[in-house]
Parts: structure tokens; C-alpha cells; sequence
């Protein structure tokens, strides 16, 4: 029996085909050093752990609104918010299972078949495979090294727009090559979706992940609030990979489609899940900056590590580093 053929068009995340593997070479007594995953060896923060235990004995274990709980709508809806200096309301945020669906439902929401979305390559593999999955064109756009970091290729996003362009894929404290655009290439970005009337998925996974300095968002930008969708996840800052917990903070007219979605895929995140992520945003911080410095710590180790190796040259602010395209991963 045939399969349907959108299947082939469907991409992969080979982290989670390495992860599998892994898991196999552990359980039979070999030593893994896990470098495939986005995954941290540190525990959630017992605050929200104990959160979430409360709510499954406060019976929060049935149905609840396909777009989160409220409490949680109006926590992430004042924590966005607040640490991008814009005004969200509950109603602009669907909670989801973990960050990834925000990727999916954005391009169901917004590109029909046949209209061509630009998203980074290197990148985070998901962006070509949903964009191709859903009948679209995925159009890659590079980096290129600099003398502070990496750069987008401006000139090669400009010519890659078309009429039939729908939107760019813009993720900022970039995965994997680690860039943080300037104040004028997030402008220039901007620029060219109003421009050319782009939507924009921003994925800020990595928004609150840094050890220095303070993020900015594009949809911060005159004329980017209205046609931006920021992808939110708990999973890195709370350390919180295994809970699925995100979410889309996103105008009304996708918001509400988005949520509508979550209708016909999972129903709901699941609800018990979603105190945690309550008392993650208004509980105690003290974890997080922990885990931080914890990080950081960690980073300098390996940095130094690599340096110190013939041959490898680990990107800093004070050295450059070559980045070459990656092939995509199915
Ligand atoms: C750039 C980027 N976006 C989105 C995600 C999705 O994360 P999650 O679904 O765990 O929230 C990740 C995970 O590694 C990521 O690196």
C-alpha cells in the first residue's frame, strides 16, 4: 500500500535519529558524551517541578483550552512583553507543546503551496522541512563570516525575494553558529518584510540564553509587531527540553488561527504541564541565573579546550571561523 506522497517532501531532525543511537551504545554499558541534542544534564528547577506535582494533585489532569490556561497566557503575554519593551495581551499567546510547533503552525498559517519562504541554512533543520512538507518553496539563506561573527548575506536575501515570497524565518542567537545580528542587519531584515509585505517567524529560542548584553527582537522594530510571530520556548532557559513547553506570541488574526490549529493537533498542551511553566515565569529565578553560570563555566572549559587543539579555531568575538553550508538533514 502506497504512502501518501506530501511524505516525501517531509524532512527530519537527524539529532533525534543520533539520540536514539546513542541511547542504544549507552544501554549496553558504553560511555556517552551526548553533543547531539540541544539537551541539558541539568534538572528542571525544583520550584517548577514542584508546581507541576501540585497541579496533577490539584486534579489538573483533564482538557483544558486549546490555547493554554490563562494564567500562563498572561505570564508569558507580561514576560515577552516586558523584556522586549512591547504590550502583549493573553489573547496574542498560544501556548504550545514545546517551541518546534510554533514552526509548523506558522507556516501552515500563513503559505499556501507554491509561495517560497527564505529561512537560514545553517539552521535549524525544521524550518526546509515543514516549509516543503506544507507544498511550499524553501529558499535558503547563508552567512558569512566576519570579523566580530557572522553576518547574513543581505545581497543574497534581497535577491532571493520573488512576488511569490511569503515570509522569512529569522532566528536571532542563531542555532547553530551562535550570530546575534547587529542593530542594522535586524533592521535591514525588517526593512525588506515591510518592503515586500513578509511575514516573519522569529525564532527567539535563544532570546534570554546569553551570559552578557541584553537581546533584541525584531519585532521591537516600527511596522514588525504586526507581521511577526515569536516562537517562545521554556525548554533551554528553564531547562525544560523533556516537558514540551512554548509557545507563539503572534498578531490577533494568526494567534487565533494558530490556536484553532492546536484544536485539531493536540487539543491542548498538556495541562498540568503548564503550572509549571507559570511558576517558571514568576517564581524564583534563582536557578536560572545557576544554570547560567553553570554554562558559561562549561563554555570557557571547551573554548579553551578547542583553541588549544592544532588546526581548530573556535569562533569568539575576537577570532574568525569559516562556516560553510550544511546539506540538509532528512
Ligand atoms: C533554533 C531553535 N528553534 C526551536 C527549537 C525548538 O525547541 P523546543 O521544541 O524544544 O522548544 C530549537 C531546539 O533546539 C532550536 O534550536
Amino acid at each position: 500500500m502506497a504512502l501518501a506522497t506530501r511524505l516525501e517532501q517531509l524532512g527530519t531532525e537527524t539529532a533525534f535519529a543520533v539520540s536514539l543511537a546513542a541511547a542504544e551504545w549507552g544501554a549496553k554499558g558504553n560511555r556517552i558524551f551526548p553533543f547531539h541534542l540541544g539537551d541539558l544534564n541539568i534538572a528542571t528547577p525544583k520550584n517548577v517541578v514542584e508546581a507541576m506535582d501540585k497541579a496533577i494533585a490539584d486534579g489538573k489532569t483533564g482538557y483544558c483550552p486549546a490555547a493554554g490556561i490563562p494564567q500562563l497566557r498572561e505570564a508569558l503575554a507580561d514576560d515577552v512583553g516586558s523584556r522586549r519593551g512591547l504590550s502583549f495581551t493573553p489573547a496574542n499567546v498560544v501556548v504550545q507543546p514545546g517551541g518546534k510547533p510554533v514552526i509548523t503552525k506558522f507556516i501552515q498559517a500563513v503559505m499556501n503551496p507554491g509561495d517560497e519562504v527564505l529561512y537560514p541554512n545553517p539552521g535549524y533543520p525544521i524550518y526546509e522541512s515543514q516549509i516543503e512538507y506544507f507544498g511550499g518553496v524553501a529558499k535558503a539563506y547563508r552567512y558569512l563570516p566576519s570579523s566580530t561573527g557572522f553576518n547574513i548575506d543581505l545581497d543574497q536575501v534581497k535577491s532571493l525575494i520573488t512576488p511569490k515570497t511569503k515570509a522569512i524565518i529569522y532566528n536571532d542567537l542563531q542555532n547553530p553558529i551562535g550570530a546575534e545580528s547587529t542593530d542594522a542587519e535586524r533592521e535591514a531584515i525588517a526593512e525588506l518584510a515591510i518592503k515586500h509585505n513578509l511575514w516573519v517567524l522569529s525564532d527567539e529560542a535563544y532570546f534570554e540564553m546569553r551570559y552578557s548584553g541584553k537581546s533584541k527582537s525584531i519585532a521591537q522594530l516600527p511596522g514588525m509587531l504586526e507581521r511577526t510571530v515569536i516562537l517562545y520556548t521554556f525548554s533551554k532557559k528553564f531547562a525544560m527540553t523533556g516537558w514540551r513547553l512554548g509557545a507563539a506570541v503572534a498578531p490577533l488574526e494568526i494567534a487565533t488561527m494558530i490556536a484553532k490549529l492546536n484544536t485539531n493537533d493536540e487539543s491542548c498542551t498538556t495541562h498540568f504541564v503548564q503550572y509549571g511553566g507559570v511558576e517558571a515565569l514568576r517564581g524564583d529565578q534563582s536557578s536560572v541565573t545557576t544554570m547560567l553560570d553553570t554554562l558559561r563555566e562549561r563554555r570557557d572549559t571547551a573554548v579553551n579546550m578547542l583553541n588549544a587543539m592544532p588546526g581548530v579555531n573556535v569562533h569568539s568575538r575576537r577570532q574568525r571561523s569559516i562556516c560553510s553550508p550544511k546539506s540538509r538533514a532528512r
